[in-house]
C-alpha cells in the first residue's frame, strides 16, 4: 500500500499530507507516516513550521476503527501526540470537512488550526461509549473551558466553522484554496511569533463549574458509563497538571474502552454498515422522478423524505379533502423545520416546488419508484398493484409499506412481481432512520439494491428483511407486547410494567407505546390473525386491550387508553379506571393477581424477543444477528448501549437465556415458550448469535 502521508518543503514551510481513503482514520500507516514526517522535518534546521492538512472528503474521523479489538501495533497516537507536543516545528492544521475525535485532538496539537466554511469539528467518541482518549479533555478546557468542553465532548455533536471560530477553537476560516490559504496563514503567523504556542501551557478555564452535579445529571441522563467518565476527565484538566490529567484521562479511557456498553455501541456501529450492503444485491436502476400513493401519515412523511433526498415526488390520494390534508401536512412540516432553523425557506421552496399532488393515478406513469402507502388491507393493496403493474415503465420499482402484510401476495397482483419490494418505513417516516426493505421470493437483485440506494440517499439504515407476518421488528415485538398485556392481567400495572422496561434502558415502555399507537390498531391486528387462523379466538392476550377499545379508550388520540391523558398532553397518567378494568376481567378469568418484581417483568418480556430473534434468524427472514439488533435500535426503542436483543443475550449466555424461557415454559403457558432450535444448539455449543450471519 502507498505510504498515507506524504511532505513537501517550500522554503521556512513544509505541508504534510495525509491520503488514507475513505475517511482518514488514524490508522497504524498513517500514524508510521506522520512520524516518520516530523522526524524528517524536525531534524531540517531549514524549516519552521508545518501544516498538517488532508486529502479527501474530510480532514480525519479520527482513530481507525477497525484497529479496536486487536494487539495495539506501535507507534501508539499517544507517542505520536507526545512527538507532536515537543516538535521545535509551529504546527497549523488544516481543516477541510470533518475533523472527529483523534482528529480534532491532532488538531488540538497544533498551534493554530484554521478551516473552511464548510468544516465541522466534533468528538464523537461519546456514542461509542468512550472518551477522548488523545488529550481533548485536557486540552479543550484550556482552549475553550470546562463547560463549553463538556458540551462537546458529552453531546458527541459536532460544530460548524463558524460556530467553532466564535468558540476560538478555530483561528480563522479560510474561504478559498485551503492549502495556500494555509501557506499564507502559517507565513504571517511565523512573522508574528516565534516558537510553540501549545495548549497545554494554558490553565483551564471555567473551572467553577459544578461538576459533581453535571456528572450526577449526565449520567442519569444518557445511563452509560462514558458520560460521568467525561465529566471526570475534564475535572481532571482543573484539578491537575497536565501531565496527570492526561494520565487520568487515559485510564478511564481504557476502562472505557474494555466496558460492555463500548463494546456493544461500537458492534452497532460497525453493524449499522454491514447490514445496509447486503450480499446479492444487483446494480440499483436509476431513480429520479418517484411517486407516493397515499397522503396520510405515512404517505406524507415518505414523501417528506424524498423531498428532503432530492427525488420529485408525485402525491396521490383518492379524494381532494385528503389530498389537501396531505399536502397542508407536508408544508407544516417544513414551516416548522424553517421555524427550527434546520433549513432556510429557499431550500423549502425548493423541496415543496418538487412535490405534484394529484387526484389521478395514471400522473405515477412515469414515476421511477411508486412507493404505496395506502390503507392496510390485502384485498386494496391488491387492486392498486393490479392497476399500475401495467401503468408504471418497464423498469420502474413498485414498493409497499406494509408492516406486516404478506408482500409476495402483493407483488403477484401486480402482474410483475421481479419489481416489487417491501419499504417498511417507520412512523413518523421523515424522522425514523429505519427501513425495513422486504426481499419477495421473485423480487429481483436489482430491484431490491433500487430500494436499498434510494434509502441510502434518503440518510436511512435499509435493512434486509424475508417475507413473513411482520418482517423482523413487528413480528418479534409480537410476543413482547403480548407478555406486557398478560401482565396486566396478572397483577401487574401498566406503570409498572412500563418503569420496568424504561429502567432496562427501552426509549418507552409498551404500554405507552400501545396508547401512542392506538389499541385499536393492535386489536384489528389480533382480529385478523384470529381470522387467519393465527391467534386462539378465546386468546387472553388481547382482552383488556379489546375490552378499553369496545369503551372509547383507544389510546392517546381519545385521551384516554391504558392511560388517561390531559388535553393537550402526551404525559401518561394512571387510571383507576384501568385498573378496576383489568382486575374485573381477571376475576372473569380466575386468575390470582400477584405483585410483581421489575425483574421479573423484564424477562418476560425481552426472552421473548430474543426467542423469536433465533426463529428469525433460523427462517433466515434476517440475514444475521446484527440485522436484528440494527431494527430494535433504531425503530423499537432498544436501548443501543445494550446493542440489541440479540447482541444481549450474547452478553446474558444463551443457556442463561434457556434457562429462563424454560423456566417460563414449566410455569406459564407453554405454546408461548416453545424455545427456538437456534437459541438451544447455541446454549449446547456455547456459541454465540453473532457468529450467524450471512453477510461475509
Ligand atoms: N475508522 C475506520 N473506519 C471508519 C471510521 C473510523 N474512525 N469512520 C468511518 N469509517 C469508515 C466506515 O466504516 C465506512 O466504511 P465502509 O465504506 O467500508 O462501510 C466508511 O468509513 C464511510 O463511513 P460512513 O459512516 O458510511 O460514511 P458517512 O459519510 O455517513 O459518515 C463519518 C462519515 C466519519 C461521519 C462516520 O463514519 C463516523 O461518524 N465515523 C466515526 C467517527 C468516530 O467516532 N471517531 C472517533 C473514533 S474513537
Amino acid at each position: 500500500m502507498a505510504n498515507p502521508v506524504t511532505w513537501h518543503k517550500e522554503g521556512r514551510l513544509a505541508t504534510i499530507t495525509v491520503d488514507n481513503p475513505p475517511v482518514n482514520a488514524l490508522s497504524h500507516a498513517v500514524r508510521l507516516g506522520l512520524q516518520t514526517a516530523l522526524d524528517a522535518l524536525e531534524a531540517d534546521d531549514e524549516v519552521a513550521a508545518a501544516i498538517l492538512i488532508c486529502a479527501g472528503k474530510s480532514f480525519s474521523a479520527g482513530a481507525d476503527l477497525r484497529e479496536f479489538g486487536s494487539a495495539p501495533m506501535a507507534p501508539a497516537m499517544a507517542e505520536i501526540m507526545r512527538q507532536m507536543d515537543e516538535a521545535r516545528l509551529v504546527l497549523v492544521a488544516a481543516i477541510h470537512g470533518l475533523a472527529l475525535g483523534g482528529g480534532l485532538e491532532t488538531a488540538l496539537l497544533c498551534d493554530y488550526r484554521i478551516a473552511t466554511p464548510d468544516a465541522r469539528l466534533g468528538l464523537p467518541e461519546i456514542n461509542l461509549g468512550l472518551i477522548p482518549g488523545g488529550g481533548a479533555t485536557q486540552r479543550l478546557p484550556r482552549l475553550i473551558g470546562a463547560d463549553p468542553a463538556l458540551d462537546m465532548i458529552l453531546s458527541g455533536r459536532p460544530v460548524g466553522a463558524e460556530q467553532a471560530l466564535a468558540d476560538g477553537l478555530l483561528d480563522a476560516v479560510i474561504k478559498g484554496d485551503l492549502r495556500k490559504g494555509a501557506m499564507e496563514f502559517a507565513q504571517a503567523a511565523l512573522a508574528k511569533t516565534k516558537g510553540r504556542r501549545r495548549l497545554r501551557d494554558r490553565e483551564p478555564t471555567g473551572c467553577e463549574t459544578d461538576f459533581a452535579a453535571r456528572r450526577l445529571a449526565e449520567t442519569k441522563k444518557r445511563r452509560i458509563m462514558a458520560a460521568g467518565h467525561a465529566v471526570r476527565a475534564v475535572e481532571a484538566a482543573c484539578q491537575f497538571p497536565f501531565e496527570t490529567g492526561l494520565a487520568k484521562e487515559a485510564s478511564l479511557f481504557a476502562e472505557l474502552k474494555s466496558s460492555p456498553e463500548s463494546a456493544a455501541l461500537r458492534y452497532l456501529f460497525a453493524a449499522e454498515r454491514k447490514v445496509t450492503n447486503p450480499p446479492g444485491l444487483g446494480t440499483p436502476r436509476p431513480v429520479t422522478t418517484s411517486a407516493v400513493i397515499g397522503a396520510g401519515t405515512m404517505g406524507s412523511g415518505v414523501a417528506i423524505a424524498l423531498l428532503n433526498a432530492g427525488y420529485q415526488v408525485t402525491l396521490v390520494e383518492t379524494t381532494q379533502n385528503a389530498l389537501e390534508r396531505g399536502v397542508s401536512r407536508i408544508e407544516q412540516t417544513y414551516a416548522s423545520m424553517v421555524e427550527r432553523g434546520r433549513i432556510d425557506a429557499t431550500l423549502r421552496d425548493e423541496r415543496i416546488a418538487r412535490l405534484s399532488p394529484t387526484l389521478s393515478l395514471a400522473h405515477t406513469a412515469e414515476a421511477d419508484l411508486v412507493i404505496e402507502c395506502v390503507f392496510e388491507d390485502m384485498g386494496v393493496k391488491q387492486a392498486l398493484f393490479a392497476e399500475l403493474g401495467p401503468l408504471l415503465g418497464p423498469d420502474a420499482i413498485l414498493a409497499t409499506n406494509t408492516s406486516a402484510l404478506d408482500v409476495n401476495a402483493i407483488a403477484a397482483a401486480s402482474g410483475r412481481a421481479q419489481d416489487v419490494v417491501g419499504m417498511h418505513f417507520f412512523s413518523p417516516p421523515n424522522i425514523m432512520r429505519l427501513v425495513e426493505i422486504v426481499d419477495g421470493e421473485a423480487t429481483s437483485p436489482n430491484a431490491l439494491a433500487t430500494a436499498f440506494a434510494v434509502a441510502k440517499r434518503m440518510k436511512k439504515i435499509g435493512v434486509r428483511a424475508g417475507v413473513c407476518d411482520g418482517f423482523i421488528g413487528n413480528r418479534m415485538i409480537g410476543g413482547y407486547l403480548r407478555q406486557a398485556n398478560l401482565l396486566l392481567l396478572e397483577g401487574a400495572s401498566p406503570e409498572q410494567i412500563d418503569a420496568a422496561l424504561r429502567e432496562f434502558g427501552m426509549a418507552m415502555g409498551p404500554h405507552q407505546m400501545g396508547d401512542m399507537a392506538g389499541l385499536d390498531i393492535q386489536a384489528a391486528a389480533r382480529k385478523r390473525r384470529k381470522a387467519e387462523g393465527k391467534l386462539a379466538p378465546d386468546d387472553r392476550a388481547g382482552i383488556v386491550g379489546d375490552r378499553l377499545v369496545a369503551e372509547g379508550r383507544p389510546g392517546l388520540k381519545a385521551g384516554k387508553g391504558l392511560y388517561r391523558y390531559e388535553p393537550g398532553s402526551r404525559e401518561p397518567q394512571a387510571d383507576p379506571a384501568v385498573a378496576s378494568i383489568i382486575a374485573e376481567e381477571a376475576q372473569k378469568l380466575d386468575i390470582n393477581q400477584r405483585d410483581f418484581s421489575d425483574e421479573e417483568i423484564v424477562s418476560r418480556c425481552i426472552m421473548p424477543l430474543i426467542n423469536e430473534g433465533a426463529r428469525i434468524i433460523e427462517e433466515r427472514i434476517a440475514l444475521g444477528a446484527q440485522d436484528i439488533d440494527v431494527v430494535y435500535c433504531n425503530g423499537y426503542g432498544f436501548p443501543r448501549w445494550r446493542g440489541g436483543p440479540m447482541f444481549h443475550a450474547d452478553a446474558i449466555g444463551a443457556n442463561n437465556v434457556l434457562a429462563q424461557i424454560e423456566s417460563f415454559r414449566a410455569a406459564l403457558d407453554p405454546a408461548d415458550w416453545e424455545p427456538a432450535a437456534l437459541l438451544r444448539s447455541l446454549a449446547i455449543s456455547g456459541g454465540s448469535f453473532a457468529d450467524h450471519n450471512r453477510h461475509d
